[in-house]
């Protein structure tokens, strides 16, 4: 069964939508089910100052990309880059083992928003 603070970000999900003009996107599909996930990013002087996410996806899904968001806004890129699998997981209180395909999505699709920032930044500066 699902824990309570999972069917809490299923039910009440945090920073749900899209930054039309965010600093990094991060997308991934879930090869196991072929769900998708995306998380958007805003930056200002190396730091996560707002974070969404879009979620085609199941509760875990949904409840895990709403956890990454708040563990990852505010922190440093570096901090946020830390950010595994396994903590989104335990954040939540645990995940039934055959959800926790889910809880991947989530923290790749915040790694893969960082990657894009990155590569953003360096097309920037090479202009
Ligand atoms: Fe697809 Fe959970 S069943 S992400």
């Amino acid at each position: 069964m699902y824990s309570e603070k999972v069917m809490d970000h299923f039910k009440n999900p945090r920073n749900m939508g899209e930054i039309p003009d965010a600093d990094g996107i991060g997308t991934v599909g879930n090869p196991v089910c072929g769900d998708m996930m995306e998380v958007y990013i805003k930056v200002k002087d190396k730091c996560i100052v707002d974070i969404k996410f879009k979620t085609f996806g199941c509760g875990a899904a949904i409840a895990t990309s709403s956890m990454v968001t708040e563990l990852a806004k505010g922190k440093t890129l570096e901090e946020a880059k830390k950010i595994t699998r396994a903590n989104v997981a335990e954040s939540l209180g645990g995940l039934p083992k055959i959800k926790m395909h889910c809880s991947n999505l989530a923290a790749d699709a915040l790694h893969h928003a960082i990657e894009d920032y990155y590569k953003k930044q360096k097309i920037e500066e090479a202009k």
